[in-house]
């Protein structure tokens, strides 16, 4: 059968039954209360119609446990809302299924195993250094700017090895990037012109410029043999069973796919932690304490490292920047007791699980000290989703965790953010959750 063909229109999980401009609306700028509101009328798995065609939602521990881990198998990507990123991305992680998901996952793994992430620890502290030593006191920063530009050049040493202040190549490449991520930002209609100087022309501009790049740094690597610890070396390294090597489109189709799965997501995590942080003083202090005792910063802060990574599951919890997980059905399946039609386009959702008054006391509050370890063990199955689960989990989720601690304490080591008063976050829903705009903040020295 052809799921993707199906439109699934009948039998669908409960909901509105009419198109919903409002609805569609509200989806693309904020949908947390309305996904929030529907999970209270309808149930746990419920379908909002909206432009583009209905959508079911599934919400909760028990429907993302299936989705993720019961019957992962059932849950495509590429046929889903995915496919508009196989021009960029090609056969990456992200955006292939089955035997060759299973093969890919395999060969790519290694190289965010604990040891190959420690031996980039050393790059990530460096960087977290540098971003924050050209802070003065009393300047107005935009962190989301600055996280980004971090987080960017971070990726073009540790996943290319690419110097980022060399305008040629790894300069090049991140502004490159950039142009071909802005294609996606753009209207959906927008991006259907073939003008010249259309957003696809652009698009398609960029995306041969950093090929070029990136097939170059494959082919100077491959001659050098060098064994740098970087994400590159240990694709290059990557043998099958049959030991079969990665061909350069291979690297290249993951490579491309780990800069846009872990830029955006890592940038906006730190910002979204840094304005929870200057809206709860105390909480801030407590960390800084944990920094005071870290002397040059960054990662394994032994026996004080909890406090932070408190604060940072907490902030993935209150914004999970990749906050839906959109599939295709391919058969009909139950999650959490409705049926949900072969051919139905499916998103599991942490934003909103995250959210459940049921599961989360106070679900709105920044509480680090829910996660103190007893409390999370308590949750069930599928109640806290960050990373996806089951064989698509977050490959770079170590590697997150460690620039995100790094720049924490590099930040909190030297100084205070302050909001400034008047500020109110906008959070943006698409491609990943993110402030909007500029998130300014005030750079206090520290008491
Ligand atoms: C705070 C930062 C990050 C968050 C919150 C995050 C979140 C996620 C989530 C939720 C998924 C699964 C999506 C789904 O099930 O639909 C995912 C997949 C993935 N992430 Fe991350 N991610 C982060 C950082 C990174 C980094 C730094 C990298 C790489 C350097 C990365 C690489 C990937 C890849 C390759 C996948 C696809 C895995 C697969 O399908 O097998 N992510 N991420």
């Amino acid at each position: 059968m052809d799921a993707g063909r199906m439109t699934a229109t009948t039998h669908l999980p409960p909901g509105p039954d009419r198109l919903s401009l409002d609805d569609s609306a509200r989806m693309a700028r904020n949908p947390l209360p309305l996904l929030l509101a529907a999970y209270e009328n309808y149930g746990p798995v419920f379908t909002v119609r909206v432009l583009g065609g209905p959508q079911v939602f599934a919400l909760g521990p028990e429907a993302t446990h299936r989705m993720l881990v019961g019957n992962a198998g059932n849950y495509v990507w590429r046929a889903g809302e995915m496919s508009d990123l196989v021009p960029l991305l090609g056969d990456g992680l992200l955006t292939i299924d089955g035997p060759a998901h299973r093969r890919m996952r395999r060969l790519v793994l290694p190289a965010f195993h604990r040891e190959s992430i420690a031996a980039m620890a050393a790059t990530v502290a460096e960087e977290a250094e540098r971003a924050v030593a050209g802070w003065r006191p009393g300047e107005t920063v935009d962190v989301h700017g600055w996280a980004r530009t971090v987080a960017m050049r971070i990726a073009m040493r540790a996943l290319l090895g690419l110097d980022p202040d060399d305008g040629d190549t790894g300069g090049r490449a991140a502004r490159e990037f950039e142009r071909a991520l802005a294609f996606y930002g753009t209207d959906r209609l927008a991006r259907r012109s073939h003008e010249p100087g259309s957003p696809l022309r652009r698009f398609e501009a960029a995306r041969e410029a950093l090929d070029r790049i990136v097939y170059a740094q494959i082919a100077r690597r491959r001659r050098a043999g060098d064994g740098r610890g970087d994400i590159l070396a240990m694709l290059l390294g990557a043998r099958d069973d049959d030991g079969r090597a990665l061909d350069d489109r291979e690297i290249r189709d993951q490579l491309l796919t780990l800069m846009f799965a872990g830029h955006d997501t890592t940038a906006s995590t730190i910002s979204f932690l840094l304005y929870e942080l200057a809206r709860n003083p105390e909480e801030r202090a407590l960390l800084q304490a944990v920094a005071d005792r870290a002397p040059g910063a960054a990662p394994g802060l032994a026996g004080t490292a909890n406090r932070l990574e408190d604060a940072i599951d907490e902030t993935l919890r209150l914004y999970p920047p990749a906050w839906v997980g959109p599939r295709l059905a391919l058969a009909e399946d139950t999650l959490a007791g409705v049926r949900v039609p072969a051919g139905a386009r499916v998103n599991y959702c942490s934003w909103a699980t995250h959210r459940l008054p049921d599961l989360w006391s106070e679900p709105d509050r920044f509480d680090p000290a829910r996660f103190a370890d007893e409390r999370a063990a308590a949750l069930p199955k599928g109640a806290y989703v960050p990373f996806g689960g089951g064989s698509r989990t977050c490959v770079g989720m170590r590697f997150a965790h460690l620039e995100i601690r790094a720049l924490a304490t590099a930040i909190l080591g030297r100084c205070t953010p302050e909001l400034q008063s008047d500020h109110q976050m906008t959070v943006r829903p698409m491609p990943t959750l993110r402030p909007e705009g500029a998130l300014h903040m005030t750079v206090r020295p520290r008491q």
